[in-house]
């Protein structure tokens, strides 16, 4: 069963307007899609030698004689942060705005290409001045705001490898990541700004170093100058070391192999242990720039504007390393896109002239409550571009995101993709005609298909897997220090084939349109978020009143879908509402806010399977009043 909310196809046409599409990168999608099929590698040559520097050129663009372990651009020396910052300062673009930013409390800041490839020169050297040597991965832990991308950016630079934990996550979340990824040093905030109430990620930190304590050294840097417990030899000011002469404004650029790590990003799966998905700085570099570049048809006049998080991979691709790779302006939002009022965020394309918007479904479905009066009261006139992201879109919110905030005139640029692809995979470019609440056809030297268990392609219509039929350079290279995991979840179903299961469930039109469903695993997207039945379940149980819990997504209006969560109680507890209460604060408190169950039951068993797995296909269709199908497995 998959987590649908709402029913496409619908088949209603867009097309791009002549403006639009006379000034576009690429004029004829279909040519330049048939012309990368021919030769798929030297399609993505092209784009790794027209985008980007090189220190010294590949020898091969793909290896694949250890499959599913492919490596690209082998034998290419490059670095990531030498191609978004380095090469910028020595060109005109030194003086341009790399980040315009935002507080929620009013706090406005903007940095130059120049000011910010200084900040992480002098960054990166404090983090020498820690101990951290190439390889070495540290955790990132803060909210919106522009150290977030200078601890990024510094890290790439030396050669280090990050591993940013979304600030809405919580303790036991943080742990669990820390502890994974070995991290030794640390890199947070005293706390942000969010619907007018401090995040205190400061003790978030200090309760998940008690927790894991691998970590050495924590920096701070002073947002909102709350007071924070500062643990004498552990934690430092960002401020002060950044005053020390270690940090000069000088720093070599470490020379990568394409090959070698630059970030690890947690992301949730079937089994309660996130997995460390790892990329690295070749090839994720190349396609991240290269579909920023063509869907989004950005330009040097653009200012771009995409609201995620940058603690997720949408927030590294297309916030972080995307637009500077392409010498971008951006700009980087703190707070609720609601506080104070629901116009927060057409101001801020008022104030700063965005041109292009970049959003989730559960972003839009939540400001288009609040109804058209209020992006009505701000001048949009400048946006030209919209984009999509997390979740299918329905056809009502994107009729609303066209008309209400793109004035009929922008069109939307539904992304599909993943933590695990990198970069955008299927999605429109401006000469690709519309549908809305499709990601329309794959991006060029990508190939997708829709298929049967047997691996047969489905018919037009019909429901199957999306599978991607060929490496891509942005892809994964393995789950960190679980190769097998790696193995076992993306390429054992279609082994026979050398295809990737991404997860998902979509249907194909009669015009080669792809729309995906939604995930057929036990991940649930609540808010466009990705979590794990197993990491909720997990979470219930470590409360003491819970023998165990099982919990299903169901589909809501705003939100995609909600979490209900069953729970069997240990001897000795009685349900209550205090007690439903209770382990909504727990999960709020070891998983995060995103986490906490819409609605807690308390029940006698659970329907399982006769070999003990909980079937929450069978809990699904219950709490929707739904056939509970093919129950022959279920257990007496
Ligand atoms: C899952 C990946 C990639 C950045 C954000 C999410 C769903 C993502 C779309 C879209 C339909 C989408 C899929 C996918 N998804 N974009 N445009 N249309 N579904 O990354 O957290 O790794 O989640 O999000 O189910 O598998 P993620």
């Amino acid at each position: 069963m998959t987590e649908d909310v709402f029913a496409p196809p619908i088949g209603e046409w867009y097309h791009p307007s002549e403006e639009l599409l006379k000034a576009a990168h690429v004029q004829d999608y279909d040519e330049v899609y048939r012309r990368s099929m021919e030769d798929v590698e030297a399609f993505w040559a092209e784009r790794a030698e027209s985008l980007l520097e090189w220190y010294e050129k590949w020898d091969q663009v793909l290896d694949a004689s250890q499959a599913p372990f492919y490596k690209w651009f082998v034998g290419g020396k490059i670095n990531i942060v030498h191609n978004a910052l380095d090469r910028h300062t020595k060109t005109w673009r030194r003086n341009k705005l790399a980040i315009i930013w935002e507080g929620e409390d009013g706090d406005k800041r903007t940095m130059s290409y120049w000011r910010l490839w200084q900040e992480v020169n002098k960054f990166a050297n404090v983090l020498k001045s820690m101990g951290v040597r190439r390889g070495d991965r540290v955790t990132i832990y803060m909210g919106r705001i522009p150290e977030i991308i200078v601890a990024m950016l510094a890290c790439a630079k030396i050669g280090a490898v990050h591993s940013v934990v979304y600030g809405g996550f919580s303790e036991q979340a943080l742990a669990t990541r820390i502890e994974d990824a070995q991290s030794r040093v640390l890199v947070t905030a005293d706390g942000s700004w969010l619907r007018g109430k401090i995040v205190p990620l400061k003790d978030v930190v200090d309760e998940a170093i008690h927790r894991s304590p691998v970590v050495d050294t924590v920096i701070v840097v002073k947002r909102t100058g709350q007071n924070v417990n500062m643990v004498q030899g552990r934690d430092y000011w960002y401020h002060d070391l950044m005053a020390l002469p270690i940090a000069s404004r000088q720093c070599p650029t470490e020379v990568m192999d394409a090959e070698d790590p630059l970030f690890i990003l947690y992301t949730s799966g079937t089994t309660g242990k996130p997995k460390g998905v790892l990329h690295t700085h070749g090839g994720y570099q190349v396609q991240v720039s290269a579909t920023l570049q063509w869907c989004f048809d950005l330009k040097e006049e653009d200012r771009y504007w995409c609201a995620a998080d940058p603690g997720w991979i949408t927030g590294h691709s297309y916030i972080v390393y995307g637009p500077l790779i392409l010498g971008a302006t951006s700009i980087l939002y703190e707070g609720a896109p609601n506080f104070p009022y629901p116009d927060r965020w057409w101001r801020i394309v008022e104030e700063y002239g965005v041109t292009i918007l970049y959003t989730a479904p559960t972003a839009i479905r939540g400001l288009m409550r609040f109804g058209e009066a209020w992006p009505n009261r701000r001048d949009l006139s400048t946006l030209r571009l919209l984009g999509s992201v997390g979740e299918p879109i329905n056809p009502e919110a994107w009729r609303w995101y066209y008309t209400a905030i793109g004035k009929e005139r922008c069109p939307i640029i539904d992304t599909w993709w993943q933590t695990e692809t990198g970069a955008f995979m299927i999605a429109p470019m401006p000469s690709v005609s519309l549908k809305p609440g499709s990601a329309t056809r794959p991006f060029p030297g990508i190939k997708v298909d829709v298929v049967r268990e047997d691996g047969t392609s489905c018919a037009t219509g019909e429901d199957g897997d999306l599978v991607i039929q060929a490496p891509w350079p942005s892809m994964l290279r393995t789950v960190y220090g679980d190769p097998q995991r790696y193995v076992d979840q993306y390429w054992t179903k279609y082994a026979k084939f050398g295809w990737y299961l991404a997860g998902d469930t979509a249907r194909k039109d009669e015009d080669g349109y792809i729309w995906v469903i939604g995930r057929n695993d036990d991940v649930i997207k609540v808010s466009g978020y990705r979590l794990g039945t197993a990491e909720v379940e997990s979470g219930l149980v470590s409360h003491p009143s819970v023998a165990e819990a099982a919990v299903i997504g169901v589909p809501d209006e705003v939100r995609g879908n909600v979490i209900y969560a069953y729970c069997i109680l240990r001897n000795g507890y009685a349900p209550s509402l205090a007690l439903a209460d209770q382990l909504k604060a727990h999960i709020r408190h070891e998983v995060g806010p995103i986490a906490v169950p819409e609605k807690i039951e308390f029940v006698d068993v659970l329907p399982k399977t006769r070999s003990g797995k909980i079937m929450r296909r069978v809990l699904k269709a219950r709490a929707m009043g739904l056939p509970e199908g093919d129950t022959s497995t279920l257990e007496e």
